[in-house]
């Protein structure tokens, strides 16, 4: 998703650092080509030498090795990227970039460069409160500074509260939001995937076979024509697309929830195999059997059918609506009917039939209906499906 990107990460003195090495490998697995910065606290926390093989290139350090110029100068250096990037950004460091301090190396690019700066603050929670901090991010804001994080939680000194420094996949979305390019740049789509689970005691769910793989393939198809994503996920079995906004949920509740509070959103795509019912009253504690050959009944009720109610939004309803219909037989006369009955603008069929191999397989074969008709594409990689599908919602959002 990063392929030929230019990353200028500058690591400044903190605990988080050592999550710096991770998003090196990360980034550098995402095709971005990576020129770390350290500024001298950092090396503290992180060895030169552990920075440097992670990102296979030379890692800068000092303003004077660069004012000699053998190499690269600092405003060179600050301008050769794409995307600076401070990960962890302290109070300190944020301090300097919001009175335009240029007094080491890391200081000095910042100020020179003329690319967009991505922070991930990471600080102790009353240092993050402090009215300072908390001025100078706001006035970097201003400056046009971009943040991710920091989150909450349990941090390295005991205390609780906003601090945290970004997760890994958190920053690798925020990095290539900021470097999203194609017909899809600035637009929001929220995608659910997977299947769900409905509880029927703490050891024991129903579920079905949807295995996510169609939906994450159009979260990344989505993306690499510049979409930002959020990703709306059941308890899938392959591994969510990078550098999407991953929400993993379990059951249909869950995944209504946050599809809601995930809007506006320009697009939405409903690729979830949502379980159609779940159990009245899951029981809190294991299900015994008692001995005396007794089987327990369950009750089920119907789940929200999430796609039928975002569909009928009066406010907040995404512009493009697309659902999902798996069907084993009369594929285009369901998916039709079912298009109509629950609001959506495109239904996207397939044909589920156990021959087919298509739940839990790699391949997929739709048929797209739109208000315009029906149009059924050869059988394709799912992958080939997505790119197909997120090609046509660029055009239909353009
Ligand atoms: N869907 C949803 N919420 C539900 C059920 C389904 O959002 N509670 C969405 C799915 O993500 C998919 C579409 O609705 O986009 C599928 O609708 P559904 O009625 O479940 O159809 P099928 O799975 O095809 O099953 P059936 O033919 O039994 O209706």
């Amino acid at each position: 998703m990063l392929h030929g990107k230019r990353i200028l990460l500058i690591i400044a003195g903190g605990i988080a650092a050592f999550k710096s090495l991770d998003l090196i490998r990360r980034l550098r697995e995402q095709g971005a080509h990576v020129t770390p910065v350290l500024t001298k606290a950092a090396e503290e926390f992180v060895t030169p030498l552990s920075v440097s093989a992670l990102a296979a290139e030379k890692v800068y350090r000092d303003l004077f090795d660069l004012t000699v110029e053998h190499e690269m100068g600092h405003i060179e250096l600050s301008r050769a990227a794409d995307l600076v990037v401070v990960a962890p950004a302290t109070s300190d460091l944020l301090a300097k970039m919001a009175g335009g301090l240029a007094n080491d190396l890391a200081s000095t690019l910042l100020m020179a460069t003329d690319k967009p700066v991505l922070c991930a603050p990471s600080m102790n929670v009353r240092m993050w409160l402090h009215p300072s901090n908390q001025r100078n991010v706001a006035r970097l804001r201003e400056d046009g500074i971009r943040f991710v994080g920091p989150g909450e939680g349990e941090m390295a000194c005991g205390e609780y509260g906003p601090g945290r420094m970004a997760e890994v996949p958190e920053i690798i979305a925020a990095v290539s939001e900021v470097l999203a390019d194609g017909p899809l740049k600035g637009k929001h789509v929220l995608v659910t995937s997977g299947p769900t689970h409905e509880p029927i005691d703490p050891v024991r769910y129903i579920a079905n076979r949807s295995s996510g793989t169609q939906g994450t393939a159009l979260a990344r198809a989505l993306m690499a024509l510049g979409a930002r994503v959020t990703f709306v996920t059941g308890p899938a079995s392959v591994p969510p697309p990078e550098g999407a906004e991953v929400i993993a949920v379990e059951t249909a509740d869950q995944m209504r929830a946050a599809v809601l509070a995930a809007l506006p959103s320009d697009a939405a795509v409903f690729a979830a195999a949502v379980a159609d019912w779940r159990v009245v009253s899951a029981s809190d504690s294991k299900i015994k059997k008692d001995g005396s050959g007794h089987i327990p009944a369950l009750e089920l009720a119907e789940n929200p059918d999430i796609l039928a109610e975002v569909s009928k939004l009066t406010e907040n309803r995404p512009g493009l609506v697309v659902g999902f219909a798996a069907e084993t037989n009369d594929v285009t006369a369901h998916a039709t009917a079912k298009r109509a009955r629950k609001g959506c603008d495109w239904i996207v069929a397939n044909d589920v039939s156990p021959e087919t191999g298509i739940m839990g397989g790699r391949e997929n074969a739709v048929t797209v209906i739109t208000g315009e008709g029906a149009e059924t594409l050869p059988r394709m990689s799912k992958t080939e499906v997505a790119e197909k599908l997120a090609t046509r919602i660029a055009e239909a959002l353009s």
